[in-house]
């Protein structure tokens, strides 16, 4: 059934449509720390897969830093003008002490006994020991874009300006911000902020494919 209204009616959808890609932030707004809050707790709180949670996030907020980014960043200049930008990186392993502080904090935060978890544990420590390190590479990557659309979807329902960025050079920016010193990898990029008065970007229409495209019932 299609709903005729549904574009105007729904907040949800009315706050989807509102958030865009955005190419030219205001750079001398920033975000409030409450804002910034929600992020880092919607980042935290973001479902991944077995809840192993792969992830970190860099949170810059340094106009000089930022600045720097930008020929790492394809030139674009959204990392230099946000608010905030923030960097969504992931372990550079997946160790079998790494899943046991996370089944240990199981056990604590639940008050789960360790031998109900055991079997689980166990399973998972060989089932990540008999992977390549690439193929576990690729499914802590696949984490990080969960990350991104949570953090998109946050920022529209929250009114923040964002622009999702994958055009950057992950190498430069381990380097650059000392990640591999932290065994972490970048992966994504998220400038927050908010919109510049004149991003013309901002009233373009979306271009979708539709949800008659897109969705198939059956
Ligand atoms: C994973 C991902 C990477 C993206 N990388 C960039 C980027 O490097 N630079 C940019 O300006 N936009 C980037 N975008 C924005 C997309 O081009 C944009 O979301 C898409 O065209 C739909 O437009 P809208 O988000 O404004 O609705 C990226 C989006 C996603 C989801």
């Amino acid at each position: 059934m299609y709903f005729k209204d549904t574009y105007m009616s729904s907040e949800t959808l009315q706050k989807l449509n509102w958030r865009y890609a955005t190419k030219k932030f205001d750079a001398t707004r920033s975000l409030s720390a409450e804002k910034i809050h929600i992020l880092k707790e919607a980042f935290n709180l973001t479902a991944t897969s077995y809840g192993l949670q792969p992830l970190k996030m860099v949170a810059i907020q340094n106009k000089e830093l930022q600045q720097q980014l930008v020929p790492f960043t394809m030139k674009q200049q959204q990392v230099a003008d946000a608010s905030h930008v923030l960097v969504l990186c992931v372990e550079t392993e997946m160790t079998s002490n790494f899943i046991e502080t996370y089944f240990n904090k199981v056990a604590s935060v639940r008050n789960t006994p360790k031998a109900i978890l055991k079997p689980f544990e166990t399973f998972l420590k060989d089932s990540f020991a008999e992977k390549e390190a690439e193929e576990i590479n690729q499914w802590m990557e696949k984490q990080a874009y969960i990350a991104l659309g949570n953090l998109l979807t946050v920022c529209a329902l929250e009114q923040i300006d964002a622009c999702p960025i994958e055009g950057f050079e992950p190498e430069k920016y381990d380097t650059f911000l000392q990640l591999k010193e932290k065994n972490l990898h970048s992966v994504l990029v998220l400038a927050v902020g908010h919109r510049a008065e004149d991003d013309m970007f901002a009233d373009l229409k979306k271009v979708r494919r539709g949800v008659g495209e897109v969705v198939i019932e059956m």
